[in-house]
């Protein structure tokens, strides 16, 4: 035998030599979820080690994750029904407790870089990520709702405004807005191609937001299509987004692929709730090494071609690899 590959795996040293993919804990943005009050930090049941956090809670869990080397977080925050109405209203009021936390966190720990979520479905009264009239989602006016609140985000601080409604020229309207303002240097993450799926699951736990009727699939897309995915990257990429994104990532790694060959953009990929949900129920079950798959998982969303993931599993992989 001439070639024998196992000669490049014979020790721990030339395993590492020939290591073709390597995660650093600088490609990780960690999700965390809000709720207004004090004193709060509850476990979310279907997400162990997740929790919603009142805001003092949260400056000290991101002061804590900026030690360990996460400085990227994403915000999603919980609203309580009765602040919640059919146009979202409360999403771009300045005094809600989502941006004045955000601006609380610019200010008190500059050096945790701070992404947002941009779509109605935490304050809408329908669950929706548009507006809900007769049963259908409105395209064009949701556009302006979304607008104000990304406006909204950008001046209590925001770095990063993600997107994640999947409604139709978003990204070019939100673009313009922002510009308009002023605020050139507030960059777009696009969730360009996020499929309608049943790993959102724990997701809508967390923060209540599930659909009050019908479903998403009329703007999230089909889990069958890919070509589909090129032309949302490629308006995405026309309309000024800074970053891609690929959300659930685990059954959608030929879409990450297929992106980082087709665009030039950095791709990123969301490890979603259902994806954590699924390895913590396993590992509390003894049916697999929840450490070992997290690695595994992390390490296949960066093989496919994702520069950024999005994973609730940021702070654990911090701490294993201080
Ligand atoms: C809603 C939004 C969702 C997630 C992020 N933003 C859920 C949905 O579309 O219903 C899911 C994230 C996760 O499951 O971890 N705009």
């Amino acid at each position: 035998m001439l070639r024998r590959p196992r000669r490049n795996r014979k020790s721990e040293v030339i395993r590492e030599l020939v290591v073709e993919t390597r995660l650093s804990k600088s490609d990780l943005i960690f999700p965390l979820f809000m709720v207004q009050g004090t004193n709060i930090k509850q476990e979310i049941s279907s997400m162990p080690g997740i929790y919603r956090f009142s805001t003092d809670k949260l400056m000290d869990e991101i002061s804590e994750c900026v030690d360990l080397g996460i400085k990227t977080f994403c915000l999603f925050p919980a609203f309580d029904e009765k602040y919640k109405d059919k146009y979202a209203t409360i999403s771009y009021d300045p005094d809600n407790f989502y941006l004045k936390t955000i601006a609380r966190i610019k200010k008190e720990i500059p050096q945790a870089c701070i992404m947002t979520d941009v779509a109605m479905d935490p304050y809408s009264s329908d669950g929706h990520d548009g507006i809900v009239e007769n049963g259908e989602i409105l395209n064009d006016e949701t556009l302006e709702v979304l607008g104000k609140m990304s406006l909204a985000q950008a001046k209590a601080g925001a770095d990063i405004l993600g997107p994640s409604d999947m409604m139709d020229g978003r990204v070019e309207h939100i673009r313009e807005m922002l510009d308009d303002e002023g605020f050139t240097k507030v960059s777009i993450m696009s969730y360009t191609a996020k499929y309608a799926s049943a790993f959102y699951g724990p997701f809508r736990d967390a923060l209540d937001s599930a659909p009050k009727s019908g479903d998403k699939k009329t703007y999230q897309m089909n889990p069958a299509n890919v070509r589909e995915a090129l032309i949302e990257a490629e308006l995405d990429e026309m309309e000024g987004a800074d970053i891609l994104m690929v959300k659930p990532a685990l059954s959608y790694l030929d879409i990450i692929s297929e992106l980082s060959q087709t665009s030039n953009l950095p791709i990123s990929a969301y490890n979603v709730s259902g994806e954590y949900a699924m390895i913590k129920a396993a590992h509390q079950k003894g049916w697999v090494d929840g450490e070992k798959a997290m690695l595994e998982v992390l390490l296949s969303i960066r093989r496919a071609g994702a520069k950024i993931i999005l994973t609730y599993f940021a702070k654990e992989y911090a701490k294993l690899n201080q």
